[in-house]
């Protein structure tokens, strides 16, 4: 291997938006040729290279063996160019230049599923965002744009050879090799480069774009999965149509690929014209996958295509800008998603999300803006922050906006900077300029970290008939970025009539947007207030419906007050919101359980003929690991999960046989549709819990009849639970069945270790168990999560023998796969809040963490987790 020394001391890594410079050279075009054998691959490439700015020619490769570099046609030797473990510098090159480079890599042995590595018998790609530089040398940053031409060489026992763009020409190479070309006539960065070897089945479709293009659609998986991808069909021709609908936005190439990995460490990937995704977000069955399951394939597929237009044709110019990409699409998928089932149930889903993973990342040692300003690792970025508060800021500004306004400035973006790489800036400035209103002030909320405080007051003068409303906001203080301002909050909110439950038209000059009853205040202040006028009674006011903004509202709101939100609110989430709110103030505050169950008795029938989906919702208590993120110091897991316990024991004693009349009526095979049937059986499932508190045994025969009698994966895993979790006589041979069912499914399996490590009483031995089952495989990250994450259910758990594994997990996977330990070893983020001894029990662990990881991903996490 030619390694030169590397001059410099492993001084501080951290790179810093405020250094970003231009490339030195652009890449006209890339010929790439990647020819795979069992024991290396040989990968060739061809740069055209024009320079832009003065300075070094930079090519950025790590873990390459480089064979042979030439520069113009002529060979360089080893005193021509500087090679160091990240990069390959020529001091004086000529403004124009051919630099062909020959290198040997190890797919075969590469653990880490980053750049180009065999999962299975499968050889795939993941080069976002630096894998690219794992396959050969290449300015590897996403601002430097070029036309890739790629020929992929491996023996015949790999049928199928994929890249992106059009296939230009196959044929026959020596040793019974064969080989394709395929052309991408769209300029991309390099971490959208995609290339897949192996033997696979395929599904195959067609669609015709708003602009008269025929698109061949194909997705591709091992045979037996190939009939679970045909919800992913239907929902990537929806996508296509969808965005052509809203956005205007068409599809421009001539096919269109998805290739199913088991072995992924994310969802998918939107590589352009050839997306490679986690089967867990492709496969789609509903013998085999859960209703959640189901809807999550279908809108990572939506999320994947429309990266087509937000984030390929105009892509990120720096890694900091992430959000822009990435809050964008996630907005959008979510907007797509409201299309398909309940859309007050698509919110509710989205702002649990929210408030369960970028709450506690925002208000924690790991909070960052959602465009940072520095890291180390930019792989530890992909976070709740960068994509779910970064939807909710893009939600923000289309709520003010209103669609038609939006619209607009969306057509603008996609006039100015289609084919660029751009920064939030641009896309702000966009938006304010196509549709006309000035949108500045929400760069903000991109550059600060942490979710604001709101808090609002009330004030009803009957004498005048009026209502006052004020509001403050403030952000917790962080020492990486002092200068906190205050932000703009579009606060949706409506008025109630106390006593008659009508809602008041809204009068008040101080409205952004009144479009008669539904309001939208802008608070942008760090305090003011607004007075409403024509209010007869004393009203309930309802703040921040449909979660108008991502941040923590303080209001005074006595139970009465929620209750009556519950029954009189006009959308299914501020219902929701209002239950929430209330069982979080009996579970953190002592309240009494009866307003809630009294109100959710009165609300549900009606409910439940509506929308049983939304009614399962209205029985979302929150979980332990959410109530545990809400405590800042002295975090007993034991305590909360018996004061959770006795609510859901309240809860079932109070809804007594409602309970097995509810189960015992609903039909989820006589819906209407899938959201109607998908509600049934969640609500089913929720009532076999709750039948299992009351202490009625029968509960059992009703569990094990579901599970028998189903073929379905949602009611199957529904008894499932239900049995082995309360230990019942039938639990073992459930579970036996289960896994000879499911052994050859991946991802059924994966459900089959979760149900048991999720086990409230789970123990050390039982996850050792799990983990040294001959199926466990700590190469396929789908299983590691299964088993992780399912201990992490119950963080009494996590935080006793939890800690020790997933301690172990983050040094093992430090070398293996970082990028994976890194967020494993995040589970154990709040451990500053617990009480003592064992927050210094936990401290000391990951202090001697420290000297035994090497990675940036885990060593910046870790670094950051122990700097509170
Ligand atoms: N861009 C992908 C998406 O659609 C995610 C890629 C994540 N990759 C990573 N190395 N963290 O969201
Ligand atoms: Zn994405």
């Amino acid at each position: 291997m030619n390694i030169a020394a590397n001059p410099v001391v492993e001084a501080d890594q951290t790179v810093y938006l405020k250094d970003y410079q231009k490339p030195s050279f652009t890449v006209e075009s890339i010929d790439l040729d990647i020819s795979v054998y069992d024991d290396h691959t040989r990968v060739t490439s061809t740069l055209k290279m024009q320079r832009q700015t003065d300075g070094e020619l930079i090519l950025l490769g790590r873990d390459l063996e480089l064979k042979s570099i030439s520069l113009n046609g002529k060979k360089l030797t080893e005193s021509e160019y500087g090679l160091d473990e990240e990069q390959l510098t020529i001091a004086q090159a000529p403004d124009q230049v051919t630099i062909t480079t020959e290198v040997i890599i190890h797919p075969e042995t590469n653990t880490m599923l980053e750049g180009l590595y065999k999962a299975g018998d499968l050889y795939v790609t993941q080069n976002e965002p630096e894998g690219f530089r794992k396959i050969t040398f290449y300015p590897d940053r996403p601002d430097v744009l070029s036309v890739f031409t790629t020929r992929v060489e491996a023996d015949k026992k790999y049928p199928v050879l994929l890249a992106n763009g059009n296939l230009l020409e196959t044929g026959e190479a020596e040793n019974n090799r064969h080989y394709a070309i395929w052309q991408d006539p769209t300029k991309k960065p390099s971490y959208l480069f995609a290339c897949v070897v192996g033997d696979l089945a395929v599904l195959k479709d067609r669609y015709t774009t708003s602009e008269g293009r025929d698109v061949a659609l194909e997705i591709y998986a091992i045979e037996k999965d190939i009939p679970k991808c045909h919800i992913a069909m239907q929902a990537l021709k929806h996508s296509m149509q969808w965005d052509e609908e809203h956005y205007g936005r068409a599809y421009d190439l001539d096919n269109y690929m998805i290739v199913a990995v088991s072995q992924f460490n994310m969802g998918a990937m939107e590589n352009k014209g050839l997306n490679i995704f986690n089967t867990s977000c492709v496969l789609a069955d509903e013998e085999y996958t859960t209703d959640a399951a189901i809807m999550r394939v279908q809108s990572v597929i939506a999320h994947e295509y429309f990266h087509n237009w937000t984030g390929n044709r105009i892509t990120c110019r720096d890694w900091f800008q992430l959000c822009l990409k990435e809050g964008l699409t996630v907005f959008r998928d979510q907007s797509f998603s409201e299309d398909l089932q309940s859309s007050a149930v698509q919110r509710i889903d989205d702002v649990a999300v929210l408030k369960a993973h970028q709450f506690p990342e925002d208000s924690g040692p790991l909070s960052h803006p959602p465009r940072p300003d520095h890291f180390v690792e930019i792989n530890n970025f992909y976070t709740a922050t960068v994509y779910e508060k970064g939807a909710e800021i893009n939600r923000m500004m289309s709520t003010l906006l209103g669609k038609e306004k939006f619209r607009k400035g969306t057509d603008e973006y996609f006039r100015r900077h289609d084919g660029q790489a751009v920064t939030v800036e641009d896309w702000v400035a966009a938006l304010t300029a196509g549709s006309g209103v000035d949108l500045s002030a929400f760069l903000k909320w991109y550059n600060q970290p942490g979710t604001p405080k709101l808090e609002a007051k009330g004030e009803y003068d009957a004498s005048t008939q009026s209502y006052r409303l004020s509001f403050k906001q403030s952000l917790k203080a962080h020492s990486k970025y002092p200068d906190l301002k205050a932000v703009p909050i579009p606060v949706a909110l409506a008025l109630f009539n106390a006593k008659t439950g009508e809602q008041y038209t809204l009068q008040s000059d101080a409205l952004f947007e009144n479009n008669v009853k539904d309001g939208v205040y802008l608070f942008d202040q760090d305090e003011a207030s607004i007075t409403f006028t024509g209010v007869t009674e004393k009203p309930v006011v309802s703040l921040l419906r449909n979660f108008s903004a991502p941040v923590n509202l303080e209001f005074n709101y006595s139970d009465e007050e929620l209750a009556f939100l519950l029954r009189y609110e006009t959308s299914g989430f501020n219902q929701w919101q209002a239950t929430q709110t209330l069982l979080e103030r009996i579970l953190l505050d002592g309240h009494d359980a009866n307003v809630y169950i009294d109100a959710v008795k009165q609300t549900l029938p009606d409910v439940i003929v509506k929308d049983p989906l939304l009614a399962s919702r209205l029985f979302d208590v929150p979980t332990e690991g959410y109530l545990g993120s809400r405590v800042d110091e002295n975090y007993q897991p034991a305590v909360i999960h018996e004061d959770r316990e006795s609510l859901l024991d309240t809860l079932a004693r109070g809804l007594g046989d409602f309970c097995k009349e509810t189960y015992l009526s609903l039909d989820p095979d006589t819906q209407k549709d899938f959201s109607q049937a998908m509600g049934v059986r969640a609500l089913k499932n929720i009532m076999l819990g709750f039948i299992a508190r009351q202490g009625d045994t029968s509960v059992f025969d009703l569990a094990y009849s579901q599970y028998q009698t189903t073929e379905n994966m949602s009611e199957r895993l529904g008894a499932l639970r239900v049995l082995v979790w309360n230990d019942a006589p039938q639990a073992q041979e459930v579970l036996q069945d289960f896994y000879n069912r499911f052994k050859d499914e991946a991802l059924s399996l994966d459900q089959w270790f979760m149900v048991q490590a999720a086990h409230p009483n789970a123990t050390e031995t039982t996850i050792k168990h799990l983990i040294s089952h001959t199926d466990y495989d700590l190469g396929t990250p789908n299983r590691i999560r299964a088993v992780s994450g399912g201990l992490n259910a119950n963080p009494v758990n996590t935080w006793s023998f939890g800690v020790d594994h997933f301690l172990d997990l983050a040094k093992f996977l430090d070398e293996k796969n970082p990028i994976v330990g890194s967020r494993l070893l995040q589970v154990l983020t709040r451990w500053y809040t617990l009480a003592e001894p064992q927050r210094s029990e936990v401290k000391q662990k990951l202090e001697a963490l420290k000297a035994q990881v090497k990675s940036k991903n885990v060593s910046e996490t870790l670094n950051s987790m122990l700097s509170v």
